[in-house]
């Protein structure tokens, strides 16, 4: 009795220490796939404990994420998983053993099973990945917040399941911090052969999510300089953002919020706080004799259409959006920031006679930026005809006739 005791002791006191080093490993030997210059993201805590707190709850930090059954939205109870295409054909979301399946049926036959791999989005919708040697592959099933239910992936059909929707490297661009990709030897040299078919992807180099060094760049030497200079309190060895003009501080963020339309001069992983938009995009190839931007991913040009962006120089992304945050203030706390600059004193208010109990001043954002449906993104729900619109916000500030319809 008292032998077997102390052995499960000696046995006990061996697992924690095995634990313990095989954290240990886990932490300090895995370089981060980005290369020397990049300290982990868990650093920035230490010394940027409000600003690091926020911003590992943003949707940027979620833009991409492993699909663990806490980051994948949507309803995996028998009744409400099901995705049907016909009489005899459905797609099913299923939780088996080995993680999370999108499991094609024929005639209640399972035919291919697809595991989700890898989320993207967590805001309005979300969609999924699945990894196949060096590629991955959209799943044919998302979820929207809209409809809180599945619906086709954005341009799927609703009619004809499709396992075969390759994901390339440029999607990780604008929802990832980083992936390693290299051209096979048809495609090698060529930057403009944007096809994912020809892009491997390695699977063990992603460092998922939008983390603190993908806008603010590599900042080892900023650790590791205040770590041994604790009193000096001004930054070091960091870009900060103070030091950047406007356009600089504006490409910051179209670097991902500028469409993704335009060709490619390298890659957006490249990108740093001061660099210019001018030197990875070319023009766009045909001129938008429209002028018409979609709400999904094109904030920056709709923005710059509007007279409040054109006529003051000072409007930057950061003047409504905290960096760190959601863009899930109340419609109140956005027309406060417009008042900074519109003014019954100033002279430039809101012409508009309101019909009565109606309080311009609460909001004035469902009247100048009313929210529109993408035409980039629209999905089917199971046994819908129709498609649902996916409705954003237009960044175009303006006078919006329709938008002011009071019944
Ligand atoms: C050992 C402490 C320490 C760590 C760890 C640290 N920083 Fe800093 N950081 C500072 C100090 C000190 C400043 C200057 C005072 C301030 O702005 O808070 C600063 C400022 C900054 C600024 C603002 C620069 C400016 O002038 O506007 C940024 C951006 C920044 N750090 C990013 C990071 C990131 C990203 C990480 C993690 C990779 C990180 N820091 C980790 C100490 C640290
Ligand atoms: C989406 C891009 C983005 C991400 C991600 C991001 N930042 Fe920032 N950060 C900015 C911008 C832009 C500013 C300047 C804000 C301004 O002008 O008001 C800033 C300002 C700062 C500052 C100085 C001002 C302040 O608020 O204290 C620090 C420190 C900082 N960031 C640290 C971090 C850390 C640490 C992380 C990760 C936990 C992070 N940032 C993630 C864009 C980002
Ligand atoms: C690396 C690409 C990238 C950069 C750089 C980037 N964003 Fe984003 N941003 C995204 C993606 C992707 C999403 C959508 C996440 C989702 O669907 O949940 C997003 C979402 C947002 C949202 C909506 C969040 C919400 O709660 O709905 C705002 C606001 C935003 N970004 C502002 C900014 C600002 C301001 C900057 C510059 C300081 C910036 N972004 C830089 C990729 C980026
Ligand atoms: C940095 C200052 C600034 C901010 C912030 C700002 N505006 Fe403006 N806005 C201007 C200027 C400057 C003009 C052009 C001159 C004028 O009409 O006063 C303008 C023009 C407008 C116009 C006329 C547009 C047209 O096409 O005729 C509307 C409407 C408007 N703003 C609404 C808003 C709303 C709503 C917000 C908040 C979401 C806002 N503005 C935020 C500066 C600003
Ligand atoms: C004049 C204020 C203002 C400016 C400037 C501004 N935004 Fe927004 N943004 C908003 C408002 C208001 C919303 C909607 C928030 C909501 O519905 O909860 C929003 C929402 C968003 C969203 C989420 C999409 C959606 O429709 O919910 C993204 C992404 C975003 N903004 C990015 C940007 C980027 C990038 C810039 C700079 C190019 C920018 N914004 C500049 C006011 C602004
Ligand atoms: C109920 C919808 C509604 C609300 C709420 C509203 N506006 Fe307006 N606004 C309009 C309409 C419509 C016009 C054009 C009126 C006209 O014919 O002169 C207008 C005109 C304006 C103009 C002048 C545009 C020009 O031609 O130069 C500005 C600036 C403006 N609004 C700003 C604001 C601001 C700031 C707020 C919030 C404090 C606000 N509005 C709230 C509907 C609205």
């Amino acid at each position: 009795m008292k032998k077997n005791r102390k052995s499960l002791a000696i046995a006990a006191v061996l697992f924690v220490f095995i634990v313990f080093l095989s954290q240990c490993i886990n932490t300090k030997t895995k370089p981060d796939p980005r290369g020397a210059a990049f300290a982990t993201e868990q650093s920035c805590r230490k010394c940027h404990q409000a600003v690091y707190d926020s911003a590992v709850t943003s949707a940027h930090f979620y833009a991409s994420a492993a699909a663990t059954a806490k980051n994948v939205l949507g309803n995996f109870n028998a009744g409400h998983n099901s995705f049907i295409y016909d009489s005899i054909t459905k797609v099913v979301m299923e939780q088996r053993d080995s993680g999370l399946y999108q499991v094609l049926y024929k005639n209640n036959q399972p035919t291919e099973a697809r595991r989700f791999d890898l989320v993207f989005g967590t805001r309005h919708a979300q969609t999924s990945l699945y990894w196949q040697d060096d590629h991955t592959y959209e799943l044919p099933v998302s979820y929207y917040h809209a409809v809180n239910n599945w619906g086709t992936s954005p341009g799927f059909s609703a009619t004809v399941p499709n396992f075969t929707r390759l994901i390339g490297v440029d999607s990780f661009e604008c929802h990832s911090s980083y992936i390693s990709h290299k051209k096979n030897s048809a495609a090698a040299g060529n930057y403009f052969a944007a096809d994912a078919a020809v892009e491997l992807l390695e699977k063990n180099s992603l460092v998922s999510g939008i983390g603190c060094q993908r806008c603010h760049g590599p900042a080892a030497r900023h650790v590791g300089f205040h770590e041994q200079n604790p009193n000096i309190k001004t930054a070091s060895f960091i870009v900060s953002n103070k030091t950047l003009n406007r356009q600089q501080q504006l490409d910051q963020c179209a670097v991902c919020h500028s469409g993704n339309d335009k060709r490619k001069l390298q890659s957006r992983f490249m990108f740093r706080p001061g660099d210019m938009l001018a030197n990875y995009f070319l023009p766009a190839v045909v001129a938008d004799s429209t002028n018409h931007f979609d709400v999904h991913g094109n904030q920056f040009n709709l923005l710059k259409q509007s007279k409040c962006f054109l006529q003051s120089n000072s409007i930057t992304c950061s003047s409504c959006h905290d960096p760190h945050g959601n863009a899930t203030l109340p419609v109140a706390v956005y027309s406060q920031k417009c008042m900074g600059c519109h003014t019954e004193a100033g002279g430039n208010f809101c012409t508009l006679t309101p019909a009565a109990g109606i309080a311009l001043k609460d909001n004035c954002i469902d009247c100048h930026m009313p929210k529109e449906a993408s035409g980039a993104i629209s999905f089917q729900v199971s046994g819908s005809a129709v498609s649902s619109s996916y409705l954003l916000r237009s960044h175009r500030i303006a006078v919006y006739k329709a938008a002011v319809k009071v019944n």
